[in-house]
């Protein structure tokens, strides 16, 4: 049967009119920079997460940099990252002079390989970076079993409103860190959040992103004597988000739930319609334990047995319409950590098998029925 070519992309984010409006505010007042709009994001934020602090960030690679700062990562320390992962996680490694360690990862579920992690935990391992890739959360409390007295930071870049056991991601590890990225499920165009339960380095993280400044432009400004400048008794970097972004943000908090909800379901309908293509892995977790985000819908190809490679039924796809992409990278596998380390693709298998044979196929909230349920009728098409 011909079906009528559809244009699907793998990914939009729904912004429109209401976040429209609520930029209007900052540009009236004036009031520009981080202030009372993301204040009150990082407030819905924190409470969404059932954590204390939230800090609202340029981007989540700021975020895990500020997050390896505030934990005094330096020269001569290793942090561990797995090795299938975006690749900032593994850049604010070098940010902060220290050295990345790759564990391989679960080609099943994408995460952190728990065995492997054992083995690369050393007396210089100052962090752990587990990532919640693609809004499934790392096996937390199998990783805190063995990193004992090691922080932990989350890279829930994809994972805001993704859960673990009950607890929300970004309350899980010491310092959580978000992304706001148009790929991601809500959006300030570019943004991060670090959220903690830690008091010490909240404070530290609200520091950092200011220059180091003792307090806040908006306290200073607001404050009895807003014509003293603040105390630098830190090394600090200029990660602030600007309000016009928070009001996005404020805006498009309230809709997470509704947008992973919506996700769901059409997760739940591509795990039915695709469970009879033996040749396509669809993704596997316990869902006792797991509240998936549906950041992506992330498939695994087994060219053992499928009739076309990953990257011929990537160009098979786009050919029809249907917008495709590897999960994310093998970091290890990049021309810079494979020359600056000498790994070789195969010393991480289960990376390697990810970045080789995972594709992610379009799932997102400007999606309609007819686009799902055509994607599911191409894939069914092929022999
Ligand atoms: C796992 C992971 N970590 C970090 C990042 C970086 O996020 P940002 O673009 O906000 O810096 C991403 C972005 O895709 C990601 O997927």
């Amino acid at each position: 049967m011909e079906l009528k070519k559809r244009n699907i992309p793998i990914s939009l984010p729904v912004t429109g009119e209401e976040e429209w409006q609520a930029t209007k505010e900052p540009l009236m007042t004036g009031w520009l920079t981080s202030g009372p709009k993301v204040s009150e994001f990082e407030k819905l934020f924190a409470e969404r997460h059932g954590v204390k602090h939230a800090y609202a960030v340029t981007s989540a690679t700021t975020a895990l940099h500020l997050a390896l700062v505030a934990l005094g990562v330096g020269p001569g320390d290793e942090v561990i990252v797995p090795a299938f992962t975006w690749v900032s996680t593994a850049n604010v490694v070098l940010y902060c002079g220290a050295t990345v360690v790759f564990a391989d990862v679960d080609p099943v579920t994408f995460n952190i390989d728990v065995n492997d992690l054992k083995k690369r935990i050393t007396p210089k391992t100052k962090a752990i970076i587990p990532v919640h890739l693609f809004g499934l959360c790392a096996d937390m409390d199998a990783i805190k079993a063995i990193a004992k007295n090691i922080p932990l930071i989350e890279d829930g870049a994809c994972a805001a409103g993704s859960g673990y056991k009950g607890t929300p991601a970004g309350a899980l590890g010491d310092l959580g860190c978000f992304s706001f990225h148009p790929r991601k499920s809500v959006t300030t165009g570019e943004g991060g959040m670090v959220t903690t339960n830690n008091d010490k380095y909240g404070e530290l993280v609200s520091m950092l992103r200011n220059h180091g400044a003792s307090i806040s432009e908006e306290q200073r400004h607001k404050g009895p004597k807003p014509y003293i400048l603040p105390d630098f008794n830190l090394m600090g970097f200029n990660y602030r988000m600007t309000d016009l972004q928070g009001a996005v943000g404020v805006v498009q908090i309230k809709k997470l739930d509704k947008f992973i909800d919506e996700r769901e379901k059409w997760a739940n309908y591509y795990d039915k319609e695709l469970a009879g293509i033996s040749w396509l892995r669809t993704p596997q977790f316990d869902k006792t334990i797991y509240k998936h985000g549906w950041q992506s819908y992330v498939t695994f190809v087994d060219e053992k047995i499928s009739p076309i490679s990953r990257n011929d039924l990537m160009e098979y796809l786009q050919k029809h319409g249907i917008s495709t992409r590897p999960g994310t990278h093998a970091v290890h596998m990049l021309g810079y950590y494979a020359n600056k380390y000498n790994i070789k693709p195969s010393d991480y298998p289960g990376a390697q098998a990810a970045n080789d044979h995972s594709m992610s196929i379009p799932l997102h909230n400007r999606m309609v029925a007819d686009d799902y349920e055509y994607i599911v009728n191409i894939l069914k098409q092929i022999k």
